[in-house]
């Protein structure tokens, strides 16, 4: 079967000025379908940028990126836009929630972006194991962090993306909640089959992906080679 997402000699580089700045150096890697891949690595070495290639949001300088089927690089800018809202849901460190929704509508966005209307016994499962019931009718300024971190985690989660791409998604919480977070991570991957790649900094986070990334200077590296790495590898 071919591999999920096929990156080869991915590259990247921002134009600041009159300055190049290489985010991305060329990377090249596989996952298949069903992994949950953890990324770690330095602040800027590239962890993000790699995420909005992946997310289709920007494109790369050079390189090959083929995420089911797709090869990103001969896709017209509509086509990527159209792949990003079928298949990809984003969870980001700072919840981007839209602050004149409740919590209902902040997730029945995602719906109406992806033009679908999700099955409501499984909105209703994800609200619940989520600890959302409670809080729907509650705008952004009247829920914890915590609490519009699980909003924002049921936007993501609501469509059935086959890809989760959660970008320091326990960056802002406390232990309990990114306890929460990561189990429904957990399960949205051996559940419900999605997909799940995760940036993290916290070697307990990492733990819950079945693969490890190392990245450092905008390329993959060992993982002896990643100075910030203290965390143990999963099996
Ligand atoms: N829009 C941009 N324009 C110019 N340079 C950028 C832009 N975004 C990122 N960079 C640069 O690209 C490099 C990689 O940034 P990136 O955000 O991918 O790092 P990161 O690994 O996600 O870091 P962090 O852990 O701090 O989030 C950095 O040197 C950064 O300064
Ligand atoms: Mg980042």
């Amino acid at each position: 079967m071919p591999a999920f997402i096929e990156a080869q000699n991915l590259q990247k580089t921002y134009r600041v000025g009159k300055v190049d700045v290489p985010a991305l150096r060329g990377v090249s890697f596989e996952v298949q379908q069903g992994d949950f891949v953890t990324i770690v690595g330095p602040s800027g070495s590239g962890k993000s940028t790699l995420f909005y290639l992946l997310g289709g949001l920007t494109q790369a300088t050079n390189g090959r990126l083929v995420i089911d089927g797709d090869d990103l690089s001969k896709l017209s800018d509509s086509e990527r836009t159209q792949l990003r809202k079928k298949k990809i849901g984003f969870v980001f460190q700072k919840f981007n929630l839209l602050p004149t929704l409740d919590a209902r509508s902040n997730i029945d966005i995602a719906q109406e972006i992806a033009g679908t209307k999700a099955d409501p016994a499984h909105f209703d499962r994800v609200c619940g194991l989520l600890g959302l019931d409670k809080r729907m009718d509650h705008k952004p300024s009247e829920m914890s962090g915590g609490e519009q971190q699980r909003v924002a985690l049921a936007r993501a989660l609501i469509n059935r993306p086959a890809l989760i791409l959660a970008d320091e998604p326990t960056g802002n919480l406390d232990s309990k909640n990114s306890v929460t977070v990561l189990q429904m991570l957990r399960q949205a991957n051996v559940e419900f089959g999605q997909t799940v790649m995760m940036i993290t900094h916290n070697p307990e986070a990492a733990a819950y992906g079945n693969r490890i990334i190392h990245m450092r200077d905008g390329e993959i590296v060992a993982p002896e080679l990643d100075p910030q790495w203290t965390g143990h590898h999963p099996a």
